[in-house]
Order: C-alpha cells, then structure tokens, then sequence
C-alpha cells in the first residue's frame, strides 16, 4: 500500500520540507544499524573480476568471487574449510578455487572437490561453504547474502541505461567510515547542494512531494539546474562551470531499499548501488548517466559509431563525481563519528524526506528478521 503525502496537507504557513510538527523524533539510532538481507547487493564492478579471485566483504561476511571456466561468477564463504585462511588468496583452477596453502579445491556451491594429499582410507571432508545466489548484470556484480530461497522473488534493481547507446556512464566509488544510513540519507537530502559549491549540479529544491512504501521513499523535489544537454556541445559543461546556466528542472530522488536513483530533469540519472560492509562502513558504486537522447542526428548514425563514442566519452563526468564523493564522504564521516562520541545526542531534522528515510530503514531492518 502506497502512503503518499501530497503537498496541499500542509498549512500554508509550512513548506513540504520544513514542517517540524510532523516530524517524528528519531527514535533510538541503535534501531536502525540493522540491515535487511534479503535483497539484492552489488559487490563489485564486472570488470573488477577477470581471472583471479576477488574478496569482497558484505555486512561483515567475507566472500570470494570467482570465475569458473565457463566465465560464470560463483560466490562462496571466503574461508578454507582446512585451517580457515583467505581463499581469495588462492587461484582458479577450471571450475574450482584452490587455497593457496595446502592445495586444498572447492567448488561454486563450496563442497570440497579436491585434496591434494588424500590417500585412499581418507575421504574428502563432507562440510561444505557457504555459497551464494550471485549475478552479473548491467556491468556489476549483485549478491544475494539472505535465505537463499527469496533470492529470485524480486531480481536487482535494473541499470538499463548501462548499455543503452543514448547514455554516457560516469563511476564514482564510495568507500566511507559510516553506516549506510548516513549515506542514504544525505543522498535523499537534497538541501545539501549548499555543501557542494563549484561542483553544485542543483540549486533551489524545494521539497514538493513525498511517497513512502514499505519498500521504497519517492521524494519530488522542483530544482534549478545548471547543466542542459540540447547541443552536441553542451556536454563541454561538465568541464566548464562558466557555460552553466540555471533553468527549472524537476528533481526526482527514490531510495529503492537498499539502493539510490535519482533524475534531474531529462538529461541525467544518478544511481548509488550500495554494499554495506559494517556497522560503520560502506562501499558504494556513483552512476552517473548523461542522457544524448535530444541529439535525433546521433541516432542515425552507425551502432558501431555510437558505441565507439558511447565507450570514448565514458567516465566525462568522472571530476565533478569524484568532487560530489569526496565533499559528501567528510560530512557523512563526521556524522559518524559524532555519533559514536555521543549517541543519546538527538539531531534537528527539518526535512520530511529523511524522516520517511529513517522509517523505511526501521522496517526493513524489522522485515529482515522475520
Ligand atoms: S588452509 Fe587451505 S588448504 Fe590448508
Ligand atoms: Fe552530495
């Protein structure tokens, strides 16, 4: 069931986003440092992993990837069965990981397949790993770390712009101290933009509309931007602040638990696929798209052309992402550890936005443990 709260439920002295009656005090902080596993997570990039294992840590679980010989991810415990050392340490050999110490071999679904040394009164050790439903879509890794079982009811959240031809994609890694609520919170606080100075995409929100879900938090903020992408020329503004001119454009922001998508106006999507590590620190991928679906002439011309330049001007937007990342990440930090100093402190919240933020955060920590 929807619960949407339109902007004509405030009193006409109160703007959307600063209506503190309505603003539920936050409850204990502690409520909200669980997380909901049963979901889909992006652990790495798909080029990150090629032909040596990677580990990856997701909510204190360590895990290694692999590619078998048929180049399909498998997803197991990254711990030897024998003396419990890393096997992201090891190597692939065909479909299997080999330890790095005794030579000990497991598989995908992290039996053991093989031991060097066994003599013929031994038998294999019957234990197994711990696997895990992994997928490879839309240029990343996305993990399932729940019950297994729920895996394929809902797939990962879809980047259909990764391989359109119409887009041209920007990566930004987030690797911050602070739990992922921090994160998600800043992400849907877009009275932010004041932090952001010379690499500001935004200016003015107005908080005009908010939709919770038990699953998601749709924020409509109306915004000026300063970027417009009409002429085949225009993406120069990503490198140029002085050809920037401010212009309204709404500004739609989605918390898709556990993930982040953002549009401003037409011409860009953001996303933000999370893998939280612990409870005070999370990895992140920044997605940036600029959208050339204005340019009607660009579409004529040959597939093998516009991926070319599809694949050229890939990473253009890599230094105002990058500036976004590194400003956000000292605030988020700080919060953090302010928090940690003195967690009975409370914060003023003004924006409605991150109450719903919170909440949604609270249930599905709840819906996790049911
Ligand atoms: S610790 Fe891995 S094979 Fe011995
Ligand atoms: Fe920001």
């Amino acid at each position: 069931m929807q619960q949407s709260v339109p902007s004509s439920s405030q009193s006409p002295s109160q703007s959307p986003s600063q209506s503190p009656a309505q603003i539920q005090p936050e409850s204990l902080r502690s409520e909200r440092w669980g997380i909901n596993l049963n979901h889909w997570y992006v652990v790495a990039r798909s080029l990150e992993l090629q032909a040596e294992p990677l580990g990856v840590t997701l909510w204190q679980q360590a895990i290694v990837l692999f590619r078998d010989a048929a180049g399909q991810i498998q997803a197991i415990e990254d711990r030897c069965l024998h003396r419990q050392v890393k096997l992201s340490h090891g190597k692939v050999v065909g479909d299997q990981i080999e330890c790095s110490y005794h030579g000990w071999c497991f598989d995908g679904s992290g039996a053991c397949a093989a031991v060097p040394y066994l003599n013929e009164r031994q038998k294999l050790p019957s234990a197994k790993l711990r696997s895990y439903p992994v997928r490879e879509q839309d240029g990343f890794v996305w993990l399932f770390p729940g019950d297994a079982a729920q895996a394929n009811s809902a797939p990962p959240l879809g980047l259909p712009e990764w391989d359109h031809l119409n887009y041209i994609a920007t990566v930004s890694l987030i690797d911050c101290q602070a739990h992922y609520s921090f994160l998600m919170e800043n992400l849907m606080d877009m009275y932010h933009g004041h932090l952001h100075q010379d690499y500001q995409a935004w200016a003015d929100p107005v908080l005009q509309d908010l939709e919770e879900t038990p699953q998601r938090v749709d924020a409509h903020y109306q915004a000026q931007s300063y970027y417009k992408i009409d002429k085949i020329w225009s993406i120069s503004q990503l490198f140029f602040p002085a050809l920037r001119r401010l212009h309204p454009e709404p500004l739609d922001v989605s918390y898709i638990y556990p993930h982040w998508v953002a549009t401003l106006g037409q011409d860009f999507k953001i996303c933000c696929l999370v893998c939280p590590i612990s409870e005070t620190a999370t990895r992140a991928y920044l997605i940036h798209f600029t959208s050339l679906n204005a340019f009607d002439n660009l579409h004529k011309l040959p597939i093998s052309f516009r991926r070319f330049l599809k694949n050229r001007l890939f990473g253009s937007a890599q230094r105002i992402l990058d500036g976004l990342v590194e400003q956000d990440m000292l605030m988020i930090e700080e919060e953090q550890q302010a928090y940690l100093q003195n967690p009975q402190r409370q914060s003023h919240e003004l924006n409605r936005a991150i109450t719903s933020v919170q909440r949604l955060i609270r249930q599905q920590v709840q819906q996790g443990k049911l």
